[in-house]
């Protein structure tokens, strides 16, 4: 009786370990969002079950490459429930990330997914930063076919290394990731966050501060 109740308790933690590390778990087969309620809620409201259509669970496009001729090289095309209303409760999204020669994905963190990559074309250099107070950074350099995952919350990034054009695709345990950008966050918030504030917090001249803001 004891070693059942043990093992009903293990299964409990195993399940609910599940259920916490994506979105919400569905109540039904599906939830198509309809764009165009009006509605908030925690997600967004499904379309009449009646009215979706195959066509409701396909995405094209990612066959495209993206234009990184832009100031870090690099073009993230995320497809989440907004490009893909059937992604609405599901917890999974996708995103296709292509890098010029040297281009980088920079620093940045999802609040709400963990990611996992796999390099389609060329070679990416990658890592992350635990939380404090280790702070330990894992990086590791990867190959066509490599998969590497980046834990929900953390900083991470990824660097091309390779002489040509590099490819990756990443899957995402969330229908809306979120994404925060390091730089843009700390250095380009609108209204800003004071100079002073930031110098004390880097430990930097008040003019790297302000050199720094105004590139975001
Ligand atoms: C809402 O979804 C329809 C059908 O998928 C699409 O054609 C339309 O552009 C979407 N509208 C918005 C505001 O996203
Ligand atoms: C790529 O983006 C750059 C900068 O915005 C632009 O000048 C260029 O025309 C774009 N290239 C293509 C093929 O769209």
């Amino acid at each position: 009786m004891a070693s059942q109740f043990a093992l009903l308790l293990g299964l409990l933690a195993i399940t609910c370990s599940v259920a916490f590390a994506s979105d919400n778990n569905p109540l039904q087969d599906f939830c198509v969002a309809d764009n165009s309620s009006s509605v908030l809620v925690n997600g967004l409201v499904c379309k009449d079950p009646k009215l979706v259509e195959a066509n409701d669970f396909l995405f094209r496009g990612l066959h495209l490459a993206g234009n990184t001729s832009n100031a870090v090289g690099s073009k993230v095309n995320l497809v989440n429930v907004e490009q893909f209303p059937a992604l609405n409760t599901l917890g999974i999204s996708m995103a296709r990330v292509d890098y010029a020669p040297l281009g980088i994905n920079p620093p940045h963190i999802h609040p709400r997914a963990t990611e996992i990559l796999t390099v389609i074309e060329g070679s990416l250099q990658v890592g992350f930063v635990t939380s404090n107070p280790e702070n330990r950074f894992i990086t590791k350099l990867l190959q066509k076919g490599d998969v590497f995952v980046f834990p929900m919350g953390l900083i991470h990034f990824q660097r091309n290394v390779g002489h040509g054009n590099a490819l990756a695709i990443s899957a995402l345990s969330s229908q809306n990731p979120g994404i925060i950008t390091i730089a843009n966050a700390v250095f380009g918030s609108k209204p800003a966050i004071s100079s002073d504030l930031l110098s004390k917090a880097f430990q930097a001249d008040k003019n790297i501060i302000v050199r720094m803001e105004s590139q975001f």
